[in-house]
């Protein structure tokens, strides 16, 4: 039998490499075999102020970077956070089950919320949300990038908890979490990883940048001391992130990249990746031009959507509310 698969994305700013390494090509891969749900995930998105205008395209822009990338809607239920309404209600119980104290050890709220004016309470319980998006589908599979791990772990807790107190309600997910590409690194600083949210474009390369605009990143990304293209995380963090970039865009393996550079510099390395990415990115990039010319075609995919996964949503909110003592009326 397949499994239930569920993951999402925020829709604030463009989605970049990471994004794609780490979650999205996962998608695509699960949704042959498994039960997908993809989510656009704006709720979360509104945790930090957003232009509502701004927020709305890019909820669809995300949704037709999914499309692109190869998220077939014939497999998998591609939809959005909010236009199924019991994302949000299930979060409102399992406010009741998470605790304060373990809320404040979440290292991202600690990342997100350090030197800003106003923090909103929905940042805080954030991760909440996120367990309420996973555990409304029973999912079994959670694919994510490395950042979301404690995350994860928190939505096993919750649910274990709720179980614990009510009686088997929700299965207990399993995040799925790749070795190569779960962390891409910043090009301009391998130290913290590639965001959507950093400082500078330079940051990363995002899925709908042009060629040109990806050669010149590449050229300015940071490199290391020495010139030999190898692996080393710990002493070569860049280059081996660029390593890692090309390893998973060309199919080649570390090694096989590390000899056919022996004896090159990080020059002919970082234009042949630039090669790499260009074309790694190119069937996408048209995909994604072709499907902008038909913007009600992708309403109709995320209004079916909604309507799927709203469907599931529905038996767990009338397992939970009987579960709790909610009046049937
Ligand atoms: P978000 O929108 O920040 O990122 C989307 C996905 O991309 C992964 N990712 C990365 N992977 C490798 N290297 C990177 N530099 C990198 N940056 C991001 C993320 O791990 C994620 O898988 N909280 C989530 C969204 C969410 C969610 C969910 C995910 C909400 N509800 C339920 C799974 C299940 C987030 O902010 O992802």
């Amino acid at each position: 039998m397949s499994r239930r698969v569920f993951s999402g994305v925020q829709p604030t700013g463009t989605l970049h490499i990471g994004n794609y390494l780490g979650a999205i090509q996962q998608f695509t891969e699960l949704q042959q075999e498994e039960d997908c749900l993809f989510c656009i995930v704006d709720l979360h998105a509104l945790t930090v102020p957003q232009d509502p205008v701004v927020l709305r395209e890019a909820t669809l822009k995300t949704a037709g970077i999914y499309l692109a990338s190869g998220i077939d809607p014939k497999k998998a239920t591609v939809f959005i956070q909010s236009s199924v309404g019991a994302h949000a209600e299930l979060a409102w119980f399992l406010n009741c089950i998470a605790t304060f104290g373990e809320l404040n050890r979440m290292t991202q709220f600690k990342e997100k919320s350090t030197n800003q004016e106003t923090v909103s309470s929905a940042l805080f319980t954030y991760p909440v949300l996120m367990a309420a998006d996973i555990l409304l589908y029973q999912t079994d599979v959670v694919p994510v990038g490395d950042d979301q791990k404690q995350h994860l772990e928190l939505s096993r807790d919750i649910a274990q908890r709720f179980n614990h107190r009510y009686g088997e309600t929700f299965k207990v997910p399993e995040p799925k979490i790749l070795g190569v590409g779960s962390r891409i690194m910043g090009l301009d600083d391998a130290s913290k990883k590639m965001s959507k949210s950093a400082d500078t474009d330079l940051n990363r390369i995002e899925l709908l940048d042009s060629p040109d605009v990806i050669r010149k990143k590449i050229k300015r990304a940071v490199t290391d001391s020495g010139r030999d293209v190898y692996y080393d995380e710990e002493n070569k963090a860049a280059v081996s992130n660029l390593m890692t970039i090309y390893s998973r865009f060309s199919g080649d393996s570390l090694d096989t990249i590390q000899e056919r550079y022996a004896g090159k510099g990080y020059g002919d390395f970082k234009k042949d990746l630039a090669e790499v990415v260009v074309e790694g990115l190119r069937p996408l990039q048209g995909r994604y031009e072709e499907l902008s010319r038909e913007p009600q075609y992708l309403l109709d995919i995320l209004k079916e959507g909604a309507e799927k996964a709203g469907a599931i949503a529905e038996q767990t909110m009338k397992d939970v509310k009987e579960k709790v003592g909610i009046v049937r009326l």
